[in-house]
């Protein structure tokens, strides 16, 4: 079964806010930063589902010629199957038709799949943001971001 991917809007704080307490638990962002964020013009991302159930998500932040991969996540049970490589290799398409060229992303030294998955997009380091992330339930200790950027290639020219 493939995904099918539903650009997210402003009415989609309920679908995602789900979604980010499915996927992150304790460390979900609060309900409020995600109407912050789907308030804005500047955000951009799918909901992915799978026979019309939504499994997973990608948010971004577009201005200009640039992005930055503001969250991205799979359900648990959805997880390992190829998806995330699904949604945001469509995101990456869709940025490169609207002329981004750049994609930002930043993430904790200890997450492995989500490493694995930018360098899969061929993600170039870029540096390191020391104990950017604050201690959560899941993470006792501050953590660094390490910081890269995903090169895009022009489309639609
Ligand atoms: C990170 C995440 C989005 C990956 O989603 P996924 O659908 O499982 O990933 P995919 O199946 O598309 O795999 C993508 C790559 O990650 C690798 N990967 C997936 N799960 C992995 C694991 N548990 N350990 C190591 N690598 C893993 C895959 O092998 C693949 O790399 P490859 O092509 O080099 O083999 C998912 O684990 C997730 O939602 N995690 C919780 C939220 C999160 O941490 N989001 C990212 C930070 S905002």
């Amino acid at each position: 079964m493939s995904l099918t991917y539903t650009r997210i809007q402003a009415a989609d704080t309920d679908v995602l806010f789900a979604l980010e307490k499915h996927i992150f638990a304790e460390d979900a962002w609060p309900r409020e930063d995600f109407e912050l964020f789907l308030s804005r013009p500047t955000t951009f991302g799918y909901i992915a589902a799978l026979a019309g159930v939504p499994v997973g998500y990608v948010l971004c932040q577009k201005i200009a010629d640039e992005a930055e991969i503001l969250s991205i996540g799979i359900v648990p049970a959805h997880q390992g199957q190829g998806h995330a490589k699904a949604v945001l290799g469509y995101t990456v398409q869709a940025l490169a038709q609207l002329k981004v060229n750049k994609l930002f992303l930043e993430v904790r030294r200890s997450n492995a799949p989500a490493i694995r998955l930018y360098q899969s997009f061929g993600a170039i380091p870029m540096g390191v943001r020391k104990g950017y992330y604050d201690s959560s339930p899941t993470h006792p200790e501050r953590e660094d971001a390490l910081t890269y950027k995903i090169p895009i290639s022009a489309q639609g020219d």
